[in-house]
């Protein structure tokens, strides 16, 4: 679809919505609905159990981004031109806080540790910035939820509806925010891309005031990698097989010998390219062909690893949320 089109979709969508949240509410009714209430099986695995935790405290920080973002976009909103924005991320925000309460009912029942809110830092100024971030950090939680589907499938199976569930309702969210933000189709490919619970936990980081969480996952810090070049935020889209530049702290790359790009993307194995150094603290490789939506960029000394797990654990710098369509 051309963006003009896309762009007239979603003044069609700005202009017909017409579910007004009523006020004094609770969540559920804003929502749609509430946690799920069915009886929850005998016992659970260590596995699962960090699973939901994981989900625990990554969904409180979308919760958490979204409840400033409405705050946000209720006062950026002059001239009602956010009205579609606001209403969408009204439920979207209900919707976070109901998936948080999912993952600590499921905690609670088995006396596991929950966790509370930190304190959280988001680089946003404008409406634009929001919904661009609201993009990628949805994009980096469904990536973490296919982890948790997938790992629960072996260990928990009676655990996965839950966050089976969870993604195709993140999806939707995520689809609007790629037309709201960025103008580009709702539906880039045929899947989303997984990640591990560390590069989620990782590209959170940053968002999280340091020293505010009563709690924390345990989990490795890995060091950042930034796309420099080309800028992601630009109203349009990387594409695939361009030069493509990140920054990483050269301490990162001491004696790492042969660069490399790992490329995480849709349900395919890991792709290398070459990378080299462009200039202290400068990465250079090339986006390589067949990616789409939204990839994940490693910088490794490695093509060894086949998936993300284990490319998180041969990870020198990342990952790097690349928006490729
Ligand atoms: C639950 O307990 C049963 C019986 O001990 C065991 O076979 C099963 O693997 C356990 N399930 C999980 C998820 O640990
Ligand atoms: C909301 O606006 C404040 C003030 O400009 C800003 O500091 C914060 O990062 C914004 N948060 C979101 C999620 O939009």
């Amino acid at each position: 679809m051309h963006s003009s089109t896309i762009a007239s979709v979603a003044l069609f969508v700005a202009s017909t919505l017409a579910y007004p949240t009523p006020t004094g509410s609770s969540v559920a009714d804003i929502a749609g609905g509430s946690a799920p209430n069915g009886t929850p099986p005998k016992n659970i695995s260590a596995a699962a159990i960090a699973d939901f935790q994981g989900v625990n405290f990554l969904e409180n920080m979308e919760a958490a981004f979204f409840e400033q973002g409405l705050e946000n976009l209720t006062a950026w909103n002059h001239h009602g031109e956010l009205d579609a924005a606001i209403e969408v991320v009204t439920r979207v925000h209900a919707q976070e806080l109901i998936h948080v309460q999912t993952a600590k009912n499921i905690l609670n029942h088995f006396q596991k540790p929950t966790f509370e809110p930190c304190q959280y830092q988001f680089p946003v100024t404008n409406a634009e910035e929001f919904l661009d971030l609201a993009n990628i950090i949805t994009s980096a939680g469904i990536g973490a939820v296919i982890n948790v589907a997938s790992s629960l499938a072996l260990t928990d199976p009676s655990l996965v509806q839950g966050p089976a569930s969870i993604l195709s309702s993140e999806a939707r969210h995520d689809a609007f925010f790629r037309i709201a933000a960025l103008d580009i189709v709702p539906n880039p490919t045929p899947f989303d891309t997984r990640i591990s619970a560390a590069y989620a936990l990782n590209l959170a980081s940053p968002f999280i005031v340091p020293g505010s969480c009563a709690a924390m996952p345990k989990f490795p810090t890995i060091p950042p990698l930034a796309q420099i070049k080309p800028r992601y935020h630009q109203h349009g889209t990387t594409g695939t097989d361009v030069p493509i530049q990140f920054a990483v702290d050269a301490q990162a790359l001491h004696r790492a010998g042969a660069l490399f790009i790992g490329w995480v993307n849709q349900a395919n194995v890991v792709n290398y390219t070459p990378a080299k150094m462009v200039g202290t603290g400068v990465v250079e490789t090339v986006i390589p062909e067949g990616l789409g939506g939204m990839a994940f960029a490693a910088l490794t000394n490695t093509q060894t690893a086949t998936d993300v797990n284990t490319l998180t654990g041969l990870t020198l710098a990342g990952p790097a949320p690349v928006q490729i369509s």
